[in-house]
């Protein structure tokens, strides 16, 4: 028996106030034309528009549209919908919607529900021209693509109003349609990657330690990216203050040894291993047990030792996945990176210059070249997520199958 693309999927139609609501009831029945388990979750807004009557009665289940619905919230409470959804599309997203989701707003069920999620969010635009050509809906639209939000459409034609512009939701088959190509497996569907990420912090005492300007931002985009192509990614992680990639598998550590525990537990099972942390070179020889005291001497010494170094221990390995570092360097960067790439015995390292205020350390740009045994490519300012993408392209078209062939 031939299965549909979304067999087995579950998604949740969030319905915004607009006049292209009464398509939303269309969107649920090609959604369950592809195979998909269909919730409807509605506006106030979109109840002036379509009654949930009639997408209680085309998704077979009942339509959410009250947080503080107490039966409701008994038969599917807002955090289990969330869970519940393998996907979530809002079509249409009204200008409104798109404005309070990009300031992580939760007013309502809908909004709540996508806070609260963990799988990917589709909207679908649809709103008057000129509402969609003003600046702040663009920067709202903005700010949801940069988190990872797929925008779908919106179309040029004719509007209800009577004005002909951009606006116009696509239609409920392609909306369908795109779904269900989202689900479809990208190029690294099957492949394991782990990524490390952030500081390392080496304590001193209970209170005090030595770390770096590492804000895990270079990682994070890495293991998003991964994600976005299919890959199954386990992100190693020094503290941060930054949102998790959903669908990421987080290992949270502390010091440049929890780092090694941690990369060696994954490191045997892994395609790729990528290395992005600034791990702390060297850490105190002795850590003291309770806080120190102030003394009257007016100088201290603490004796440091040398970490292990996590990326060239998983480059030892016998079993090793594809292993690629970076390089954080300040003067000489291409010459120190290749050295730098021999010395660990890395397939590839990533040079970067944290010299440089507007890059490296902490920004949300970035520019590095890739250097492998045979090239150097360099890819120019641009931001993390941006890079990442581009990374994750090359290491999937350039570096991973001429790996395994060897
Ligand atoms: O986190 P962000 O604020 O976004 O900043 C990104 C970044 C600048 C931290 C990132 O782009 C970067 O350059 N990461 C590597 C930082 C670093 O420690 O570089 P390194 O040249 O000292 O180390 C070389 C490689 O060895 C790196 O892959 C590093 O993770 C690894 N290493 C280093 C020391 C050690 N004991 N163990 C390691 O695995």
């Amino acid at each position: 028996m031939s299965t549909q693309p979304l067999t087995h999927k579950q998604i949740l139609v969030g319905v915004s106030g607009g006049i292209a609501a009464y398509k939303s009831a269309e969107l649920v029945r090609r959604l369950q034309d592809l195979g998909a388990e269909v919730r409807v979750v509605m506006t106030p807004a979109a109840q002036e528009f379509i009654t949930p009557l009639t997408l209680q009665a085309l998704s077979g289940n009942p339509v959410h549209t009250d947080m503080l619905d107490h039966n409701a919230e008994a038969a599917m409470g807002h955090i289990e919908l969330a869970r519940w959804a393998d996907a979530i599309i809002i079509a249409p997203a009204s200008a409104d919607v798109i404005a309070r989701l990009a300031q992580g707003q939760g007013n309502d069920l809908l909004t709540t529900v996508c806070l609260a999620r963990r799988c990917d969010l589709l909207i679908a635009p649809a709103m008057n021209q000129a509402m969609w050509s003003h600046q702040a809906t663009q920067a709202n639209l903005k700010t949801l693509v940069e988190r990872g939000v797929i925008q779908l459409g919106p179309a040029s034609g004719g509007q209800a109003c009577g004005d002909v512009g951009m606006g116009r939701m696509e239609e409920p088959g392609e909306l369908a349609q795109a779904v269900a190509e989202h689900f479809q497996a990208g190029t690294l569907a099957g492949r394991h990657f782990v990524i490390t990420a952030g500081p390392t912090r080496e304590a001193i005492d209970p209170v005090r330690y030595i770390s770096n300007h590492s804000s895990g931002k270079m990682g994070y985009a890495l293991a998003q990216a991964a994600i976005d192509q299919g890959a199954r990614v386990t992100l190693i992680s020094g503290p941060t203050n930054i949102p998790v990639p959903p669908k990421a598998e987080l290992i949270n550590i502390i010091s440049a040894e929890d780092m090694l525990a941690a990369a060696m537990s994954v490191a045997e099972s892994c395609d790729v291993f990528i290395g992005s942390a600034a791990v702390a070179d060297f850490r105190p020889a002795h850590v003291a047990t309770q806080k120190m005291k102030k003394t009257s001497a007016d100088t201290m010494t603490i004796e440091m030792v040398k970490n292990p170094d996590v990326i060239a221990t998983i480059a030892k390995l016998q079993s090793r996945p594809l292993v690629v570092g970076f390089a954080a360097e300040t003067e000489h960067v291409i010459e120190y990176a290749k050295a730098k790439r021999e010395r660990k015995q890395l397939d590839m390292v990533i040079a970067n210059n944290v010299a440089d205020q507007r890059i490296g350390f902490n920004s949300d740009d970035n520019a590095v070249t890739l250097i492998t045994a045979e090239q150097e490519h360099p890819l120019a300012l641009a931001s993390k997520a941006q890079l990442a993408r581009e990374i994750i392209h090359f290491i999937s078209n350039h570096l991973l199958s001429a790996y395994e062939k060897e």
